[in-house]
């Protein structure tokens, strides 16, 4: 579905991401671990065209390495960004709406946006609100449904658990795990709370310093008592 081909990404003369490759099964979710520093973040936006990179992307066979951003978005890559960046002095209606841009099944929208309402409640009860009076776990739920709502074909989620209590973290990743399911979403889920995140997830990658240093089940990754101790502390 998804293929990533020797990725290498800098900033400026540091590089960031050695030679990455990684290729993603439609309909599954891959958690991507690694300390603070390791390269998650750059990996996320490598694949969206935000970061200066070399090597090559492929969405459902097409070559996307060499267009813009915006681009990739329109042919089925959405991202939740580290610290959710909602328009705050937008309303949830106007953020959810933003997620929309490139589509024009407008009843399908409206059915759509019905439908994310009643998976969050919150967001039909302030959906004239300006956002910024979301709390955490709400913005977060607005941040999901503004990018579902573009029908992305991958999705990006960027330490959605930040900030959350473990209550809404669960009930965020239920609802991840479930729409990827029903929609054969492809998700690649990076996140500090690699026990959380291994319970929704078929594979695990990973990232060392900009290297991959481990890719496959997430069976295999419980196994290995190395990888174990390092990433899930040893339980
Ligand atoms: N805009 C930038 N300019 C220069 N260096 C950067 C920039 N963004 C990230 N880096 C560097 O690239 C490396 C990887 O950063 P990245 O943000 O991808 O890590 P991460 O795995 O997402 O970490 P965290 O868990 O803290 O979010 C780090 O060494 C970081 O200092
Ligand atoms: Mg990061």
């Amino acid at each position: 579905m998804i293929e990533i081909k020797n990725m290498s990404a800098y900033y400026g003369r540091v590089q960031s991401l050695h030679s990455v490759s990684l290729s993603l099964d439609s309909g599954r979710i891959y958690a991507v671990l690694g300390a603070n520093g390791a390269g998650k973040t750059t990996l996320l936006r490598s694949i969206l065209g935000l970061v200066q990179a070399t090597g090559t992307v492929r969405l459902l066979g097409e070559d996307i390495s060499s267009l813009p951003a915006f681009q990739r978005s329109q042919r089925g890559i959405a991202i939740v960004p580290e610290g959710r960046r909602l328009f705050s002095d937008f309303t949830v209606e106007e953020n959810l709406r933003i997620g929309t841009i490139n589509r024009n099944d407008f009843s399908q929208i409206e059915t759509d946006i019905e439908e994310l309402c009643e998976i969050f409640p919150i967001l039909k009860k302030r959906f004239h609100q300006p956002s910024r009076n979301l709390s955490g776990g709400e913005g977060q739920m607005l941040a999901l449904s503004r990018a579902l709502l573009s029908n992305p074909k991958l999705l990006l989620l960027d330490e959605p658990s930040v900030g959350l209590m473990p209550i809404a973290v669960s009930s965020i990743f239920k609802m991840v795990e479930q729409i990827c399911r029903k929609k054969k979403l492809t998700v690649l889920l990076v996140e500090q709370n690699a026990k959380k995140a291994l319970q929704i997830s078929d594979y695990a990658a990973i990232l060392e310093q900009g290297t991959l240093t481990f890719e496959g089940d997430v069976a295999l990754l419980q196994s290995d008592e190395r990888l174990k101790a390092a990433y899930l502390g040893g339980h």
